[in-house]
């Protein structure tokens, strides 16, 4: 088969590493891809969220047996549905699903709806109403812009002079777009975090191997919101009677209640969840496989991941037995100097003699006069595996410190947290 991945992140290069590994999949083409990407894939330089100008490019090559939908916009965009009506096959959920990222107010609102455990929140459109709510209400406190903001459209207020200025920013001075002109505040949680993916074609759910994300861009969490810093896998306190829980209270109901809404989700369904006082609460879904936790969930996947995607189109994810090997993965993020605010780009990047079993994914890279170089504020994933957290926490940092490049930066701490909290 030939196949086209939509998107450019490291999150891409894992899946495309993942697809290349099927005896299934003859040819893969990335849009746009980068310069890892570019060795497993050509490259096909189309803005994938005109879906408009993907459809007709798909149209036109004509030998496109398959398209993998990775990233959010595209996904809340349509793009599935473009396709589809087209009559190319293509995995990711459809519009009037992925809404269930794409906007926070119809997550909650559905929580709500549904009874499924998450914060406890108020909707607002209008500033002055906002205004009030945060002037009153218990410290710490959440804002979330409603669209899609990159993982950065987040602030949790310890004060309320925080809090005040948070939602100026959002609501008046449009610090993330159109995506700030609704805004949910939260109630602040406290617990544990674990991102649980699954596959789920809308009728059987296969749960992923679990992995826990660092979104704060410094160590200790501090330091801004980012799109994620370092990623391990497993999460070490989610054992079967988390498991339970969380398909019993969360992952059911959830795929169940979108049924119900006539919005059967089909895809990679992206459970980012807390564990807290009193059980399992959903911080937010993705629509979509996260990044950076594709790094270190797809390399532990025994499954034919082509297998699992034409499974899922087709809606019989119940006949395939998804696999996971023991042990652990750990990703690193390397990122350019200032990110998640400005950066430079541009930066050669040289890669030294790195161990054999390092598996790199490639986020914002590209080629740039022969040379590889950075083009994004994440640039590069260092994976490993190893017999647990701590063998595959070496070696990424023992390898890690081999790459360079002008500005490069990373965190030092990840693989560490939650070691300390009793296994199940
Ligand atoms: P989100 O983009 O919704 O995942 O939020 C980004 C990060 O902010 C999460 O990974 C949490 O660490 C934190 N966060 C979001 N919502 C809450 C909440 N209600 N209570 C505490 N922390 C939160
Ligand atoms: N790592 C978080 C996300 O993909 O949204």
């Amino acid at each position: 088969m030939n196949v086209l991945v939509i998107g450019n992140g490291g999150r891409e290069h894992a899946v495309i590493q993942a697809l290349a590994r099927s005896p299934k999949v003859d040819k893969i083409y990335a849009m746009k891809g980068n310069a890892g990407i570019a060795e497993l894939a050509e490259l096909v330089n189309v803005d994938y969220c005109d879906v408009k100008a993907v459809g007709e490019w798909v149209d036109q090559k004509g030998d496109i047996d398959f398209t993998v939908v990775t990233p959010d916009d595209p996904l809340a965009l349509g793009l599935v549905d473009e396709l589809e009506s087209r009559g190319h096959r293509a995995f990711g959920p459809r519009k009037n699903a992925a809404i269930i990222e794409a906007s926070k107010a119809f997550s909650k609102e559905l929580m709500k709806k549904y009874n499924i455990p998450t914060a406890k929140y108020e909707t607002f459109t209008d500033y002055e109403k906002a205004l009030q709510y945060v002037e009153n209400c218990d410290l710490p406190v959440v804002l979330k812009a409603d669209g899609l903001a990159l993982g950065k459209g987040v602030l949790i207020c310890k004060t309320r002079d925080e809090a005040v200025g948070g939602l100026k920013e959002m609501m008046l001075e449009a610090k993330f777009g159109s995506a700030g002109t609704t805004v949910v505040v939260e109630e602040f949680l406290e617990g544990p975090e674990v991102s649980c993916l699954a596959f789920t074609d809308g009728k059987t759910i296969k749960p992923m191997i679990t992995s826990c994300d660092h979104k704060r861009a410094k160590d200790n969490d501090e330091g801004l919101n980012t799109g994620g810093m370092g990623t391990f896998s497993p999460a070490p306190f989610f054992g079967e009677n988390s498991a339970k829980e969380v398909m019993e209270k969360i992952m059911q109901p959830t795929v169940s209640a979108m049924n119900a809404e006539g919005r059967m989700f089909k895809g990679v369904l992206y459970f980012g969840l807390m564990k807290t006082k009193d059980g399992y609460k959903v911080i937010e879904y993705n629509a979509r496989f996260g990044d950076p936790e594709t790094q270190v969930i797809l390399p532990m996947l025994k499954t034919d991941l082509m297998e699992i995607f034409e499974a899922i189109v087709d809606e019989r994810l119940g006949e395939v037995n998804v696999e996971w090997e023991d042990g652990a993965c750990v990703c690193l993020v390397l990122a350019s100097g200032g990110y998640p605010e400005n950066y430079e780009k541009g930066k050669e990047i040289t890669f030294g003699n790195l161990d054999q079993d390092i598996i790199l994914c490639h986020a914002g890279t590209a080629i740039k006069e022969g040379k590889i170089v950075t083009s994004g504020g994440r640039v590069l994933g260092v994976c490993a595996k190893g017999k647990d957290i701590e063998e595959a926490r070496k070696k990424v940092y023992a390898n890690a410190e081999k790459i360079s490049f002008d500005g490069m930066y990373y965190r030092k701490d990840i693989g560490i947290k939650y070691r300390e909290i009793v296994k199940e």
